[in-house]
């Protein structure tokens, strides 16, 4: 991708939650979208303040910071009242937050902490219906506008190590099909992106996450997706070229979710298994 972009944002303005740090998918996204002349405002939980460096992304891309802890209602209406004032409208939403409570502090599948497995499915899928529901209540969404939400492979196959997150997701994808049916009225669309395994502060809390990683690299004929390419599919989900495309996930993996095994993986399994001399 040239550093000027194709424009295909421009005009458009929108909220884009869960940029952290440099590593984040989120600001991989904010920085494609800054490229391609969209304009947008910055959302991440207000702990994230003095955990991640969200200010310099900010400065660099003109944009301003909106703290809100993404599930909390109050924070949320907040947050779009302040929208409505700065843009009018918004064309937009991308929604990039992830937590699994159980999966960082290594409690396994069959023996979850249910308060912490509330909180995974209220921080990364529940969420997306909070904010998709205050952006409506408030009237900060546009007709026509695009809402991408960041899920992975899990939500339809077992990932043993991916564990509560694997619900999360499937949860966070079915509420992508139930809003959108909802919101096609309005030619609002929304999807799910799927990416692959992606070194940032989420995915490195997952237990084997280079396991995972190395895995999807060796399955995927073109390797594992990095954050600034998905950044470019989700640039392309927010622009008026897939204005027909709803209700999705969408596999942004290098092939990864079509695959059995691979020639390499034949090969390193047959090598592990050869008996030593
Ligand atoms: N990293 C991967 O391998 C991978 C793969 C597929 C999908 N994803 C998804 O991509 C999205 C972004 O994750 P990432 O990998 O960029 O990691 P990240 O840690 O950079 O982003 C996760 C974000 O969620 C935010 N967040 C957590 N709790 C919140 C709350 N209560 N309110 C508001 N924000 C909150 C965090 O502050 C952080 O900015 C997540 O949905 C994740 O599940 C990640």
């Amino acid at each position: 991708m040239g550093k000027s972009g194709y424009g295909l944002l421009e005009g458009k303005s929108g909220v884009i939650f869960g940029a952290l740090n440099e590593s984040s998918i989120a600001w991989a996204i904010a920085e494609a979208v800054h490229r391609e002349g969209g304009r947008f405002a910055l959302s991440n939980a207000p702990v994230a303040r003095r955990l991640g460096t969200l200010d310099a992304l900010a400065e660099r891309t003109g944009s301003p910071i909106l703290w809100a802890d993404a599930t909390d209602d109050e924070d949320l209406a907040k947050l779009f009242e302040e929208v409505k004032q700065t843009y009018g409208s918004i064309d937009f939403i991308v929604h990039s937050i992830g937590m699994g409570l159980n999966v960082r502090k290594n409690k396994p599948y069959e023996a979850l902490n249910y308060n912490w497995y509330h909180k995974t499915l209220d921080i990364s899928a529940i969420s997306l219906h909070r904010i998709v529901r205050h952006a409506l209540e408030t009237g900060a969404l546009a007709d026509g506008a695009s809402i991408v939400a960041l899920s992975y492979i899990g939500a339809q196959r077992i990932f043993s190590k991916y564990s509560e997150m694997g619900d999360a997701k499937a949860l966070l994808e079915s509420i992508v099909r139930a809003f959108g049916y909802r919101l096609g009225k309005r030619g609002i669309r929304i999807n799910a992106v799927s990416q692959s395994p992606t070194r940032t502060t989420a995915g490195s809390g997952i237990d084997g996450f280079d396991a995972m990683y190395e895995f999807a690299q060796r399955l995927s004929p073109l390797g594992n997706a990095d954050a600034e390419s998905c950044a470019d599919y989700v640039v392309s989900l927010l622009s008026d070229l897939t204005r027909m495309v709803t209700m999705q996930t969408l596999f942004h993996d290098g092939g990864f979710s079509a695959m059995g095994i691979s020639d390499e993986l034949v090969e390193d399994l047959s090598a592990a298994l050869t008996p030593k001399e």
